[in-house]
């Protein structure tokens, strides 16, 4: 065996424990789409808990507008998805179908209709590692449709 070889090997652990606490920008910017079919491209995003920052950006692939058709994309506790959907859809389009000032919303893009992309980066200082999040689009009854587990992972 070479001898270089034995000295990247043993450089290995080092490594790997530096990319568990340093996240790199990329693994803290997750990309989205929605379609004019009410449904998301994922129904499970993860990220690791080494990202202080996190940025969503969602993406229309649709052609209908915002009117008929418009998503957007909510992060809460799982345990408040569907309180948050509820108030959001009673809020209005003019609100981006979200309860104002509601502190349950950990982040939200605005509504955008087909061609549009939207993007939220949020502080991760209030979230925990290993809690249950969910991603939802909060346009009326699209819930039913739209959701899917945020890991925000160990
Ligand atoms: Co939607």
């Amino acid at each position: 065996m070479p001898r270089s070889f034995r000295f990247h090997t043993s450089l290995l652990p080092l490594l790997i424990m530096a990319g568990t606490t340093c996240a790199r920008a990329a693994d803290c910017h997750l990309r989205i789409d929605a379609n004019d079919q009410m449904q998301f491209s994922q129904h499970q995003l993860e990220v690791p808990a080494a990202c202080a920052e996190i940025e969503v950006t969602l993406n229309h692939t649709g052609k209908l507008p915002a009117a008929t058709m418009g998503h957007n994309w909510v992060l809460t506790r799982s345990k408040d998805a569907t309180a948050v959907a509820t108030l959001g859809a009673g809020a209005g389009a003019q609100h981006n179908y979200l309860p104002v000032n509601d502190a349950r919303i950990i982040a939200a893009t605005r509504l955008i209709g087909g061609g549009e992309s939207a993007s939220v980066k949020f502080s991760t200082a209030g979230m925990k590692a290993g809690e249950d999040y969910t991603f939802f689009c909060s346009a009326p009854g699209h819930i039913a449709m739209m959701k899917g587990r945020f890991q925000f992972k160990p």
